[in-house]
C-alpha cells in the first residue's frame, strides 16, 4: 500500500455509542474535497456498508490488488461485508486469523494516493486496534467516541490509553448521544448526563472536539444507509462542523508536552 498521509483509528471503550456512525459521516464529509479511505476493521460487526446503503456490493481483483469499492460520495471503502456470502453470516475467526485480514486489507487493496485512512474499528482495545497499529506502523490519530454516563466513560479512558502505549500521535475525544431534544416540547433532555466527555478528554490530557446530539434522525439515517452529513441540514451540519475540527486536529503540528 502507498502509505495514506494521515490514519485516523475511531476507537471506543464500550459497544454502539456510535463510532460507525461518527466515522461513516466524517469520512464522508471529508471525501468531498480529499481523497478518503474508509476500512471496516470491525470483523465480527461490520456496519459500514449498511450506514452507506452499499450493503450488496462486492470489491473486484485488478492485477493481484483488492479494488476497494467507491461510493457515488467518492469514498473508498473495504469491508469484510462485502466478501460475505449472505449479510447475516457470522466471521467466526481468531486473533492471528484476524491479524492476517488486517494485513490484507491494507496492504493488498488498491487504495491510492489516500490523504485521510479512516479505520472504523470494533469497541474495546482487543486484537483489531492492535493489528490496526502493527500493520499501518504509524497512526497519526485516535478518535474515541464516548457517551455521557460513567459506565461508557470509564471504558474511553481505556481507549485513550490503548492509543498512548501504543504509540498513536495524538488522541482526540468526542460526545456522542450528548442532548436529545424533546419531539414534544423541545426541552432538552440529558438522558446520559453531562459534560462527561468533556471532563473526561481533560482529565486524560486529550482534546475535546465536540458533542453530538441524540436525535431519532440518525438512527434513521443508519438503517437506511444514508449519512446525514450529505443530506446538510439540522441533522448533518453537527457531522460537518465535527469533521472540520477533526481535519484541523489531524493535519495541526504535532504538540510536544509541554511539561
Ligand atoms: N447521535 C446519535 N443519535 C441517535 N442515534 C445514534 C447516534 N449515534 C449513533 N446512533 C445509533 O446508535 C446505534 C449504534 O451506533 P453505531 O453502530 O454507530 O455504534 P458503534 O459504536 O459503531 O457500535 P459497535 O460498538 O457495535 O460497533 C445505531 O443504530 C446508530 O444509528
Ligand atoms: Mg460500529
Ligand atoms: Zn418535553
Amino acid at each position: 500500500m502507498k502509505k495514506a498521509k494521515h490514519v485516523l483509528m475511531v476507537m471506543s471503550g464500550k459497544g454502539g455509542v456510535g463510532k460507525t456512525t461518527v466515522a461513516v459521516n466524517l469520512a464522508a464529509a471529508l471525501a468531498r474535497s480529499r481523497r478518503v479511505g474508509l476500512l471496516d476493521a470491525d470483523l465480527h460487526g461490520p456496519n459500514v456498508p449498511k450506514m452507506l446503503g452499499i450493503e450488496g456490493a462486492t470489491m473486484s481483483v485488478q492485477d493481484g490488488s483488492l479494488v476497494p469499492v467507491v461510493t457515488p460520495q467518492n469514498l473508498y471503502v473495504v469491508s469484510v461485508a462485502f466478501g460475505l456470502p449472505e449479510a447475516d453470516a457470522p466471521v467466526i475467526w481468531r486473533g492471528p486469523i484476524k491479524m492476517k485480514a488486517i494485513q490484507q486489507f491494507v496492504q493488498e487493496v488498491a487504495w491510492g494516493d489516500l490523504d485521510l485512512l479512516v479505520v472504523d474499528l470494533p469497541p474495546g482495545t482487543g486484537d483489531e486496534p492492535l493489528s490496526v497499529v502493527q500493520v499501518l506502523g504509524d497512526v497519526d490519530a485516535a478518535l474515541v467516541v464516548t457517551t455521557p454516563q460513567e459506565v461508557a466513560l470509564l471504558d474511553a479512558r481505556k481507549a485513550v490509553r490503548f492509543a498512548r502505549q501504543v504509540g498513536v500521535k495524538r488522541t482526540a475525544v468526542v460526545e456522542n448521544m450528548s442532548v436529545l431534544a424533546c419531539p414534544h416540547c423541545g426541552g432538552e433532555i440529558e438522558l446520559f448526563g453531562r459534560g462527561g466527555g468533556e471532563r473526561m478528554a481533560e482529565h486524560a490530557g486529550v482534546e475535546f472536539l465536540g458533542r453530538l446530539p441524540l436525535k431519532p434522525e440518525i438512527v434513521r439515517a443508519g438503517d437506511e444507509g444514508m449519512p446525514p452529513v450529505l443530506a446538510g441540514g439540522p441533522v448533518g451540519s453537527p457531522f460537518a462542523e465535527l469533521a472540520d475540527r477533526v481535519w484541523a486536529f489531524i493535519t495541526a503540528p504535532v504538540r510536544t508536552p509541554a511539561s
